[in-house]
């Protein structure tokens, strides 16, 4: 069992935490995974470096946090379904998921959370950011939180495509078209750990209110994903091989930076199943 007492630093004042002192390599005794969890609610994002794993490793990890499940883009590594490898090699332009997102939300029960793990990482850049929906939420007028709570958002896979690098649209270059995901969702949702409110739109997925017309609904969507991203309610993930970040999808949104053309950057990554996001 790895029994070194966790020690926690805040990322930023809103959101993301750096733990260390755990090795999980080995498991977890249950206190410490009540504790870790605790962590995780309380900041959004824990970053955990120098945490050179396995697949089985990474896998076993993940069990004990939630129910790892296939990404719907992505096929998963060999032996591993639901570990895929978000990869930029030095020749490509385009990152995966490069634009403001939570993960997945075009699907009915999007993930709850995911885990990402720096396998090989550029010289400078490639870093990640993260921003609080809860803290986004609550930094917003209580007559903006009223319009809010009566709304709910379309979410399409077909707006941004966040899954694919450059090589992947090479190979699907001619193939038929790929399947559509959409799922309705509420534009705040009540967080079923913590209790807290996040909005829950994003600027990849989210089309337009449900009974508005796209049109209709573009003033308010533009207002809310810049107020979304603001520099109060965000971190900054600096990666290292071995450096496991865990995110709340449920109330958290990230973005890739691309900005290490010409190196290579690859990490391994586990989703985690979701329930159907609710208002109340
Ligand atoms: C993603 O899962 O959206 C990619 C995040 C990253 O590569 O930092």
């Amino acid at each position: 069992m790895g029994k070194s007492a966790m020690e926690i630093r805040r990322l930023a004042g809103a959101i993301g935490a750096e733990v260390t002192g755990l090795d999980l390599r080995r498991p977890l005794a249950a206190a410490q995974t009540a504790e870790l969890r605790r962590v995780w609610l309380e900041h959004g994002v824990i970053v955990l470096p120098g945490q050179m794993l396995s697949s089985d490793e990474f896998m076993a990890f993940a069990a004990t946090i939630g129910t790892p499940v296939e990404y719907p883009f992505v096929k998963g590594l060999d032996g591993w379904p639901t570990i895929i490898e978000v990869k930029k090699l030095e020749h490509e332009r385009v990152n995966f998921g490069g634009v403001w997102h939570s993960d997945t939300a075009y699907l009915e029960q999007p993930p709850m959370a995911t885990l990402l793990l720096a396998r090989e990482v550029p010289p400078h850049g490639g870093d990640t950011l993260f921003a609080s929906q809860t803290a986004a939420y609550e930094a917003l007028s209580e007559g903006m939180q009223r319009l809010l709570a009566g709304l709910r958002c379309v979410n399409s896979s077909a707006k941004a495509d966040t899954s694919r690098t450059r090589e992947d649209r090479i190979a699907e270059a001619g193939r038929s078209e790929r399947r559509v995901y959409g799922a309705e969702h509420p534009a705040v949702r009540l967080h079923p750990e913590t209790g807290r409110r996040a909005l829950y739109m994003n600027v990849a997925h989210t089309v337009q209110f449900a009974g508005l017309t796209e049109e209709e609904s573009a003033p308010l969507l533009r207002f809310l994903h810049e107020h979304q991203r603001k520099e109060e309610f965000t971190c900054r993930v600096r990666w290292a091989p071995g450096t496991l970040a865990l995110w709340d999808n449920r109330s958290t949104q990230h973005y890739p930076i691309n900005d290490y053309h010409g190196f290579r950057r690859v990490m391994h990554r586990i989703t985690l199943a979701g329930d159907v996001p609710r208002a109340v």
